[in-house]
Protein backbone atom coordinates (compact mmCIF):
# COMPACT_ATOMS: atom_id res chain seq x y z
CA UNK A 1 0.00 0.00 0.00
CA UNK A 2 0.85 3.50 -0.49
CA UNK A 3 1.40 5.21 3.01
CA UNK A 4 1.89 9.13 3.60
CA UNK A 5 3.85 9.97 6.59
CA UNK A 6 3.41 13.66 8.08
CA UNK A 7 6.38 15.50 10.02
CA UNK A 8 10.08 16.60 9.10
CA UNK A 9 11.96 15.85 12.39
CA UNK A 10 13.62 13.34 13.89
CA UNK A 11 11.12 10.88 14.86
CA UNK A 12 9.54 11.08 11.22
CA UNK A 13 13.32 10.11 10.10
CA UNK A 14 13.15 7.35 12.78
CA UNK A 15 9.67 5.96 11.46
CA UNK A 16 10.03 6.31 7.81
CA UNK A 17 13.64 3.95 8.64
CA UNK A 18 11.10 1.41 10.21
CA UNK A 19 7.84 1.99 7.68
CA UNK A 20 10.26 1.23 5.32
CA UNK A 21 11.07 -2.20 6.21
CA UNK A 22 7.40 -3.41 6.16
CA UNK A 23 6.33 -5.91 3.83
CA UNK A 24 2.89 -3.97 3.56
CA UNK A 25 4.13 -0.83 1.84
CA UNK A 26 4.54 0.18 -1.99
CA UNK A 27 5.33 3.43 -1.30
CA UNK A 28 5.98 5.97 1.39
CA UNK A 29 5.97 9.85 0.88
CA UNK A 30 6.59 12.06 3.44
CA UNK A 31 5.39 15.72 3.81
CA UNK A 32 7.39 17.72 4.40
CA UNK A 33 10.44 15.18 5.18
CA UNK A 34 14.19 16.17 5.65
CA UNK A 35 17.14 14.79 3.73
CA UNK A 36 17.19 11.52 6.07
CA UNK A 37 13.54 10.43 4.88
CA UNK A 38 14.59 11.05 1.49
CA UNK A 39 16.39 7.86 2.09
CA UNK A 40 12.98 5.56 2.55
CA UNK A 41 10.30 7.70 0.80
CA UNK A 42 9.83 10.92 -1.05
CA UNK A 43 9.58 13.91 0.34
CA UNK A 44 7.07 16.33 -0.89
CA UNK A 45 5.82 19.73 0.01
CA UNK A 46 1.97 19.96 1.52
CA UNK A 47 0.08 22.61 3.12
CA UNK A 48 -0.90 20.38 6.20
CA UNK A 49 -3.47 22.46 8.13
CA UNK A 50 -4.70 22.69 4.35
CA UNK A 51 -6.84 18.97 5.52
CA UNK A 52 -8.78 19.52 2.21
CA UNK A 53 -5.30 19.86 -0.14
CA UNK A 54 -3.92 16.61 2.50
CA UNK A 55 -7.01 14.57 1.01
CA UNK A 56 -6.77 15.58 -2.52
CA UNK A 57 -3.30 14.91 -2.22
CA UNK A 58 -4.30 11.07 -0.96
CA UNK A 59 -6.58 10.50 -3.44
CA UNK A 60 -4.02 11.40 -5.98
CA UNK A 61 -1.58 9.09 -5.25
CA UNK A 62 -4.21 6.28 -3.83
CA UNK A 63 -2.96 6.38 -0.22
CA UNK A 64 -4.42 4.22 1.77
CA UNK A 65 -2.74 5.08 4.99
CA UNK A 66 -1.97 8.49 6.56
CA UNK A 67 0.72 8.30 9.74
CA UNK A 68 0.71 11.69 11.62
CA UNK A 69 3.51 11.87 14.02
CA UNK A 70 3.70 15.21 15.50
CA UNK A 71 0.83 16.52 17.44
CA UNK A 72 -0.73 19.66 15.77
CA UNK A 73 -2.34 18.15 13.26
CA UNK A 74 -3.82 15.84 15.58
CA UNK A 75 -4.78 18.46 17.59
CA UNK A 76 -6.15 19.87 14.69
CA UNK A 77 -8.74 17.01 13.56
CA UNK A 78 -6.56 16.42 10.49
CA UNK A 79 -7.62 12.63 11.19
CA UNK A 80 -11.47 13.42 11.68
CA UNK A 81 -11.20 14.81 8.64
CA UNK A 82 -9.15 12.05 6.48
CA UNK A 83 -11.79 9.33 7.71
CA UNK A 84 -14.56 11.35 6.77
CA UNK A 85 -12.86 10.91 3.15
CA UNK A 86 -12.72 7.90 3.76
CA UNK A 87 -8.89 7.66 4.33
CA UNK A 88 -7.16 5.75 7.13
CA UNK A 89 -5.25 7.25 9.29
CA UNK A 90 -3.04 6.37 12.57
CA UNK A 91 -3.68 8.73 15.48
CA UNK A 92 -6.05 10.22 17.78
CA UNK A 93 -9.32 12.26 16.39
CA UNK A 94 -9.33 15.82 17.88
CA UNK A 95 -11.63 14.91 20.41
CA UNK A 96 -9.23 12.72 21.87
CA UNK A 97 -5.95 14.76 21.00
CA UNK A 98 -7.47 16.92 23.71
CA UNK A 99 -5.15 14.07 26.25
CA UNK A 100 -2.34 16.66 24.80
CA UNK A 101 -3.96 19.58 24.14
CA UNK A 102 -5.32 20.65 27.15
CA UNK A 103 -3.69 19.84 30.58
CA UNK A 104 -6.75 20.85 32.51
CA UNK A 105 -8.68 18.43 30.46
CA UNK A 106 -6.40 15.70 31.45
CA UNK A 107 -6.44 16.93 35.31
CA UNK A 108 -9.93 16.86 35.47
CA UNK A 109 -10.09 13.40 33.88
CA UNK A 110 -7.75 12.24 36.01
CA UNK A 111 -9.42 13.79 38.92
CA UNK A 112 -13.22 11.92 37.65
CA UNK A 113 -11.32 8.56 37.31
CA UNK A 114 -9.01 8.86 40.20
CA UNK A 115 -5.66 8.33 38.51
CA UNK A 116 -2.85 8.98 40.03
CA UNK A 117 -1.24 12.66 39.45
CA UNK A 118 -0.37 15.51 40.81
CA UNK A 119 -2.73 17.56 43.04
CA UNK A 120 -3.75 20.87 41.01
CA UNK A 121 -5.76 23.47 41.04
CA UNK A 122 -6.18 25.93 37.60
CA UNK A 123 -6.33 30.04 37.30
CA UNK A 124 -7.69 32.14 35.23
CA UNK A 125 -6.21 34.91 37.08
CA UNK A 126 -3.03 36.58 38.41
CA UNK A 127 -4.39 36.73 41.82
CA UNK A 128 -6.12 33.65 42.75
CA UNK A 129 -2.73 31.94 41.11
CA UNK A 130 -0.12 33.47 43.45
CA UNK A 131 -2.63 32.87 46.31
CA UNK A 132 -2.82 29.22 45.88
CA UNK A 133 1.07 29.49 45.70
CA UNK A 134 1.45 31.12 48.45
CA UNK A 135 -0.48 28.41 50.75
CA UNK A 136 0.93 25.85 49.09
CA UNK A 137 4.70 27.06 48.85
CA UNK A 138 7.50 25.89 46.93
CA UNK A 139 8.75 23.66 44.93
CA UNK A 140 6.04 24.10 42.99
CA UNK A 141 4.94 23.85 39.25
CA UNK A 142 3.26 26.40 36.74
CA UNK A 143 2.27 25.25 33.62
CA UNK A 144 0.47 26.96 30.69
CA UNK A 145 -2.93 25.58 29.54
CA UNK A 146 -2.09 24.52 26.04
CA UNK A 147 0.33 23.76 23.15
CA UNK A 148 3.88 25.32 23.87
CA UNK A 149 6.08 22.80 22.51
CA UNK A 150 7.05 21.81 25.79
CA UNK A 151 8.25 25.39 26.80
CA UNK A 152 4.83 26.10 29.02
CA UNK A 153 5.70 24.58 32.14
CA UNK A 154 8.28 25.97 35.05
CA UNK A 155 9.25 23.71 37.68
CA UNK A 156 9.96 26.71 40.34
CA UNK A 157 12.45 26.10 43.13
CA UNK A 158 10.74 29.51 45.37
CA UNK A 159 7.89 31.24 45.84
CA UNK A 160 9.37 33.91 43.93
CA UNK A 161 10.15 31.66 40.61
CA UNK A 162 6.62 30.70 41.01
CA UNK A 163 5.09 34.26 40.52
CA UNK A 164 7.41 35.07 38.01
CA UNK A 165 6.15 32.24 35.64
CA UNK A 166 2.51 33.25 36.50
CA UNK A 167 3.55 36.97 35.72
CA UNK A 168 4.90 35.91 32.02
CA UNK A 169 2.48 33.70 31.08
CA UNK A 170 -0.60 36.05 31.78
CA UNK A 171 1.49 39.15 30.05
CA UNK A 172 1.77 37.03 26.97
CA UNK A 173 -1.58 36.18 27.32
CA UNK A 174 -4.19 38.19 29.36
CA UNK A 175 -6.96 35.35 28.77
CA UNK A 176 -4.72 32.17 29.61
CA UNK A 177 -5.47 29.46 31.70
CA UNK A 178 -3.07 28.20 33.87
CA UNK A 179 -2.78 25.06 35.38
CA UNK A 180 -0.46 25.01 39.11
CA UNK A 181 0.09 21.42 39.87
CA UNK A 182 2.63 19.87 43.24
CA UNK A 183 5.74 19.11 42.62
CA UNK A 184 6.57 15.49 42.17
CA UNK A 185 9.79 13.97 43.33
CA UNK A 186 11.08 10.61 41.65
CA UNK A 187 12.79 9.38 38.50
CA UNK A 188 11.21 10.75 35.16
CA UNK A 189 10.36 8.52 32.78
CA UNK A 190 8.21 7.75 28.94
CA UNK A 191 5.72 5.60 28.79
CA UNK A 192 4.39 4.21 25.25
CA UNK A 193 1.40 2.50 24.59
CA UNK A 194 -1.07 1.52 21.49
CA UNK A 195 -4.87 1.82 21.44
CA UNK A 196 -7.37 1.18 19.48
CA UNK A 197 -10.01 2.73 21.42
CA UNK A 198 -10.42 -0.06 23.20
CA UNK A 199 -7.96 -2.58 23.77
CA UNK A 200 -4.25 -1.65 25.27
CA UNK A 201 -0.75 -3.07 24.46
CA UNK A 202 2.59 -1.96 25.78
CA UNK A 203 5.28 0.14 22.93
CA UNK A 204 8.02 0.21 25.58
CA UNK A 205 9.98 2.69 27.98
CA UNK A 206 12.43 5.20 27.78
CA UNK A 207 14.33 7.97 29.17
CA UNK A 208 14.98 11.29 27.92
CA UNK A 209 16.78 14.52 29.02
CA UNK A 210 14.96 17.54 28.72
CA UNK A 211 17.82 19.92 30.32
CA UNK A 212 19.99 21.48 27.61
CA UNK A 213 23.57 20.85 29.60
CA UNK A 214 25.49 18.02 31.55
CA UNK A 215 24.07 17.10 34.80
CA UNK A 216 20.50 17.91 33.85
CA UNK A 217 21.40 21.42 34.01
CA UNK A 218 20.28 24.67 31.85
CA UNK A 219 17.11 24.89 29.81
CA UNK A 220 14.39 23.03 29.44
CA UNK A 221 14.58 21.58 25.80
CA UNK A 222 12.44 19.11 23.56
CA UNK A 223 14.53 16.31 24.48
CA UNK A 224 18.14 16.45 24.30
CA UNK A 225 18.98 12.35 24.58
CA UNK A 226 17.23 8.99 25.38
CA UNK A 227 17.96 5.78 25.96
CA UNK A 228 15.37 2.65 25.66
CA UNK A 229 14.21 0.95 27.55
CA UNK A 230 14.08 2.65 31.05
CA UNK A 231 15.94 0.33 33.90
CA UNK A 232 13.97 1.92 36.80
CA UNK A 233 10.70 1.26 35.09
CA UNK A 234 10.58 -2.35 35.92
CA UNK A 235 7.83 -4.91 34.64
CA UNK A 236 5.93 -4.42 38.53
CA UNK A 237 5.82 -0.34 37.91
CA UNK A 238 4.73 -1.37 34.24
CA UNK A 239 1.85 -3.71 35.41
CA UNK A 240 0.71 -0.87 37.72
CA UNK A 241 0.96 1.56 35.32
CA UNK A 242 -0.99 -0.37 32.87
CA UNK A 243 -3.91 -0.81 35.25
CA UNK A 244 -3.53 2.50 37.75
CA UNK A 245 -3.15 5.26 35.32
CA UNK A 246 -3.61 3.75 31.15
CA UNK A 247 -6.22 1.33 31.38
CA UNK A 248 -8.49 3.89 33.19
CA UNK A 249 -7.79 6.77 31.05
CA UNK A 250 -8.42 4.59 27.27
CA UNK A 251 -12.05 3.41 29.59
CA UNK A 252 -12.68 6.73 30.74
CA UNK A 253 -12.29 8.35 26.54
CA UNK A 254 -14.39 5.49 25.77
CA UNK A 255 -16.69 6.09 28.57
CA UNK A 256 -17.29 9.82 26.75
CA UNK A 257 -17.64 8.50 23.78
CA UNK A 258 -14.31 10.33 22.41
CA UNK A 259 -12.54 6.51 21.99
CA UNK A 260 -8.52 7.08 21.97
CA UNK A 261 -6.65 5.88 18.84
CA UNK A 262 -2.75 5.89 18.71
CA UNK A 263 0.13 6.76 20.42
CA UNK A 264 -0.53 7.41 23.85
CA UNK A 265 2.48 8.71 25.55
CA UNK A 266 2.65 8.53 29.22
CA UNK A 267 4.96 10.88 31.20
CA UNK A 268 5.60 9.32 34.61
CA UNK A 269 7.00 10.29 38.07
CA UNK A 270 8.37 7.30 39.47
CA UNK A 271 7.38 8.46 43.18
CA UNK A 272 8.03 6.69 46.63
CA UNK A 273 3.98 6.33 46.51
CA UNK A 274 3.97 4.79 42.71
CA UNK A 275 4.40 5.94 39.34
CA UNK A 276 2.29 9.26 38.73
CA UNK A 277 0.99 10.91 35.49
CA UNK A 278 3.06 13.88 34.68
CA UNK A 279 1.21 14.36 31.20
CA UNK A 280 0.30 12.43 28.18
CA UNK A 281 1.56 13.06 24.53
CA UNK A 282 -0.58 11.70 21.73
CA UNK A 283 2.61 10.93 19.42
CA UNK A 284 5.50 9.46 20.05
CA UNK A 285 8.14 11.05 22.22
CA UNK A 286 10.80 12.87 19.92
CA UNK A 287 13.49 12.03 20.47
CA UNK A 288 12.05 8.44 22.54
CA UNK A 289 10.50 7.47 19.21
CA UNK A 290 14.25 7.32 17.57
CA UNK A 291 15.05 4.48 20.56
CA UNK A 292 12.43 2.79 20.39
CA UNK A 293 12.47 2.44 16.11
CA UNK A 294 16.23 1.14 16.56
CA UNK A 295 14.64 -1.62 18.61
CA UNK A 296 11.70 -2.72 17.29
CA UNK A 297 11.20 -6.60 15.45
CA UNK A 298 7.54 -6.19 14.81
CA UNK A 299 6.49 -4.93 11.75
CA UNK A 300 5.31 -0.98 12.54
CA UNK A 301 3.19 -0.94 9.74
CA UNK A 302 1.14 -3.72 10.20
CA UNK A 303 0.42 -2.88 14.30
CA UNK A 304 -0.16 0.80 13.58
CA UNK A 305 -3.08 -0.01 10.97
CA UNK A 306 -4.41 -2.16 13.34
CA UNK A 307 -4.11 0.29 16.34
CA UNK A 308 -6.35 2.73 13.70
CA UNK A 309 -8.90 -0.63 12.71
CA UNK A 310 -9.89 -1.72 16.23
CA UNK A 311 -7.70 -5.00 16.37
CA UNK A 312 -4.95 -4.81 17.99
CA UNK A 313 -5.75 -7.68 20.12
CA UNK A 314 -3.88 -10.03 20.44
CA UNK A 315 -1.50 -7.88 18.66
CA UNK A 316 2.57 -7.80 20.13
CA UNK A 317 4.93 -5.04 19.52
CA UNK A 318 8.19 -6.91 19.54
CA UNK A 319 11.14 -4.77 20.91
CA UNK A 320 14.67 -6.35 20.37
CA UNK A 321 16.41 -7.10 24.18
CA UNK A 322 18.89 -4.77 23.05
CA UNK A 323 19.50 -1.28 24.41
CA UNK A 324 19.30 1.94 22.11
CA UNK A 325 20.59 5.57 23.04
CA UNK A 326 20.01 8.47 20.87
CA UNK A 327 22.40 11.40 21.32
CA UNK A 328 20.79 15.02 20.05
CA UNK A 329 23.19 17.08 18.20
CA UNK A 330 21.50 21.07 18.37
CA UNK A 331 23.04 24.11 17.50
CA UNK A 332 25.08 26.11 19.60
CA UNK A 333 22.30 28.51 21.68
CA UNK A 334 19.40 26.02 21.03
CA UNK A 335 16.76 26.29 23.09
CA UNK A 336 17.40 29.72 22.90
CA UNK A 337 18.70 31.88 19.59
CA UNK A 338 20.57 29.47 17.19
CA UNK A 339 22.38 30.42 13.91
CA UNK A 340 21.04 27.92 10.97
CA UNK A 341 22.50 26.94 7.60
CA UNK A 342 25.36 26.26 8.80
CA UNK A 343 27.51 23.28 7.10
CA UNK A 344 27.43 19.99 8.66
CA UNK A 345 30.29 16.91 7.13
CA UNK A 346 30.62 13.43 7.68
CA UNK A 347 27.29 12.12 8.37
CA UNK A 348 27.72 9.12 6.22
CA UNK A 349 31.37 8.21 7.29
CA UNK A 350 29.49 8.08 11.25
CA UNK A 351 26.07 6.22 9.64
CA UNK A 352 28.42 3.48 8.18
CA UNK A 353 29.35 2.17 11.64
CA UNK A 354 27.98 -1.17 12.49
CA UNK A 355 24.78 -1.10 14.42
CA UNK A 356 24.75 3.08 14.10
CA UNK A 357 21.88 5.15 12.68
CA UNK A 358 22.12 8.91 12.13
CA UNK A 359 19.00 10.49 12.24
CA UNK A 360 18.12 14.21 10.48
CA UNK A 361 16.23 16.39 12.77
CA UNK A 362 16.70 19.57 11.22
CA UNK A 363 18.71 19.62 8.49
CA UNK A 364 18.53 20.18 4.85
CA UNK A 365 20.38 20.35 1.41
CA UNK A 366 22.15 23.26 -0.02
CA UNK A 367 23.46 21.90 -3.04
CA UNK A 368 25.59 18.57 -2.19
CA UNK A 369 26.05 20.19 1.12
CA UNK A 370 24.67 19.18 3.90
CA UNK A 371 23.58 22.46 6.46
CA UNK A 372 21.54 22.81 9.81
CA UNK A 373 18.07 24.07 9.51
CA UNK A 374 16.91 23.98 13.32
CA UNK A 375 18.09 23.73 17.02
CA UNK A 376 17.73 19.67 17.32
CA UNK A 377 19.65 18.94 14.11
CA UNK A 378 20.70 15.19 14.08
CA UNK A 379 20.06 12.30 16.23
CA UNK A 380 23.38 9.97 16.68
CA UNK A 381 21.79 6.41 17.62
CA UNK A 382 22.94 2.78 18.34
CA UNK A 383 21.67 -0.71 19.44
CA UNK A 384 23.74 -2.63 21.62
CA UNK A 385 23.47 -5.29 24.19
CA UNK A 386 23.64 -2.85 27.12
CA UNK A 387 23.29 0.93 27.80
CA UNK A 388 26.87 1.26 28.26
CA UNK A 389 27.92 -0.08 25.26
CA UNK A 390 25.36 1.74 23.18
CA UNK A 391 26.27 4.94 24.74
CA UNK A 392 29.67 3.96 23.62
CA UNK A 393 29.15 3.56 19.88
CA UNK A 394 26.57 6.70 20.05
CA UNK A 395 29.80 8.55 21.30
CA UNK A 396 32.41 7.14 19.07
CA UNK A 397 30.02 8.05 16.04
CA UNK A 398 29.21 11.77 17.27
CA UNK A 399 32.40 12.10 17.19
CA UNK A 400 33.09 11.72 13.49
CA UNK A 401 30.39 13.95 12.34
CA UNK A 402 32.37 17.65 11.83
CA UNK A 403 29.91 20.14 12.25
CA UNK A 404 31.60 23.23 14.66
CA UNK A 405 28.55 25.19 15.22
CA UNK A 406 26.73 21.93 16.84
CA UNK A 407 26.95 21.30 20.51
CA UNK A 408 25.80 17.86 22.24
CA UNK A 409 25.50 16.32 25.85
CA UNK A 410 28.41 14.43 26.72
CA UNK A 411 26.15 12.40 29.70
CA UNK A 412 23.48 10.82 28.62
CA UNK A 413 21.72 7.82 30.03
CA UNK A 414 24.32 9.30 33.30
CA UNK A 415 21.23 7.76 35.61
CA UNK A 416 20.82 4.27 34.00
CA UNK A 417 25.02 3.87 34.49
CA UNK A 418 25.43 5.29 37.64
CA UNK A 419 25.67 2.66 40.13
P1 LIG B 1 5.27 18.70 30.74
O1 LIG B 1 5.27 19.62 29.54
O2 LIG B 1 4.01 18.69 31.51
O3 LIG B 1 5.84 17.37 30.41
O4 LIG B 1 6.39 19.30 31.69
C1 LIG B 1 7.73 19.45 31.25
C2 LIG B 1 8.66 18.90 32.29
O5 LIG B 1 8.48 19.56 33.54
C3 LIG B 1 8.38 17.43 32.61
O6 LIG B 1 9.00 16.59 31.71
C4 LIG B 1 8.95 17.32 34.02
O7 LIG B 1 10.36 17.17 33.98
C5 LIG B 1 8.63 18.66 34.62
N1 LIG B 1 7.37 18.59 35.36
C6 LIG B 1 6.13 18.79 34.89
N2 LIG B 1 5.21 18.63 35.87
C7 LIG B 1 5.88 18.28 36.98
C8 LIG B 1 5.48 17.98 38.33
N3 LIG B 1 4.21 18.02 38.73
N4 LIG B 1 6.46 17.68 39.22
C9 LIG B 1 7.76 17.66 38.85
N5 LIG B 1 8.20 17.94 37.59
C10 LIG B 1 7.27 18.26 36.68
N1 LIG C 1 10.91 14.14 24.26
C1 LIG C 1 9.70 14.59 24.84
C2 LIG C 1 8.61 14.80 23.88
O1 LIG C 1 8.61 14.34 22.76
O2 LIG C 1 7.65 15.46 24.27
Amino acid sequence: MNVLLLGSGGREHALSFTLAKSKLLSKLFVAPGNPGTAEFGENIQLDVKDHAAVIQFCRLMKIEFVVVGPEAPLVAGLVDDLEKAGIKAFGPSRAAAQLEGSKNFVKELCSDYTIPTAAYKSFTDVQGAKAYVMAQGAPIVVKYDGLMAGKGVTVAATVEEAFEAIDGLFASEPTARIVIEECLLGEEISFFCLSDGFNVIPFGSAQDHKRAYDGDTGPNTGGMGAYSPAPAFTPELQCRTLEEIIKPTVAAMQERNTPYKGVLFAGLMLTAAGPKLIEYNVRFGDPECQVLMMRLNSDLLDILMASADGQLEGTHVDLSDNCALTIVMAAKGYPGAYETGTEIKNTDAANALPNVKIFHAGTKKQGSNLVSNGGRVLNISAIAPTIAEARANAYEAAKIIDWSQGFYRKDIAWRALKD
